[in-house]
């Protein structure tokens, strides 16, 4: 899995068994995951491109590092992507955001499109696509899809939790992406729910069921 990384450090590990807990409120839940995305967010932009420019420091001038080119864009596969944006963008604060509306239809486990709002323009942006859950893939593939008809080059997929069934589609749909991840959990049971997994982070995150 060429395409994966998984960032397996003890505080996102720990903070990850809490969610799991079935008896993990709302509330909780969607704490941790704001602090799990933190740290997610600061690997997902490890190699972000950088330039120099010049400063005045009190004592000299510095040749120093900062960020380089256009801002990146964040996009939230809605509704539970929402849960890992919060996180992400309180450390990338200027980031530009995007949404789009997805849900998966119970019986075909196919994506279904209900919104779409994107920064115009995507072509020099690093665009981070996030959403708690990797599954049959079928939803991150096609927001990759919609992210590269507008134009999108630089692509990077935050989730907490994938199936491998999930990751094999997107190595095989968009090997370009890589996909992060807290945890590559088991297999997807016969509804396409993930093993040993949390349930549905929607759900979970806003207390609807
Ligand atoms: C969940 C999850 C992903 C999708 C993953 O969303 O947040 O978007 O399922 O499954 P897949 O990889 O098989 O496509 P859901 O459709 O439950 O919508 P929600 O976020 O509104 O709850
Ligand atoms: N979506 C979820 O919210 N949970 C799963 O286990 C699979 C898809």
């Amino acid at each position: 899995m060429e395409n994966l990384t998984i960032i397996n450090h003890p505080l996102i590990q720990h903070k990850l068994t809490e969610m799991r807990k079935k008896t993990t409120s709302s509330n909780h839940f969607r704490t941790l995951l704001k602090e799990i995305s933190l740290l997610l967010a600061y690997e997902i932009t490890r190699n972000l491109p950088m330039e120099t420019i010049s400063i005045e420091t009190p004592l000299e001038r510095y040749e120093a590092p900062t960020l380089a080119g256009k801002k990146l864009a964040l996009i939230s596969i809605l509704r539970a992507g929402n849960g890992l944006l919060d996180g992400v963008l309180d450390l990338i604060p200027s980031a530009r955001v995007g949404f789009l509306g997805l849900y998966r239809n119970e019986k075909t486990l196919q994506p279904v499109e209900y919104y779409s709002k994107v920064p115009g323009d995507l072509s020099n942006r690093v665009c981070i696509a996030v959403d708690p859950m990797l599954a049959t893939g079928g939803s991150v593939s096609f927001a990759v899809d919609y992210l590269k008809k507008k134009g999108a080059k630089d692509i990077r997929f935050l989730c907490l939790l994938a199936a491998p069934e999930g990751v094999e589609v997107m190595q095989k749909n968009h090997p370009d992406v890589k996909v992060f991840t807290a945890s590559l959990d088991r297999s997807l049971n016969d509804i396409g729910y993930i093993l040993p997994g949390l349930g549905d982070a929607g759900d979970r995150l806003y207390g609807t069921k």
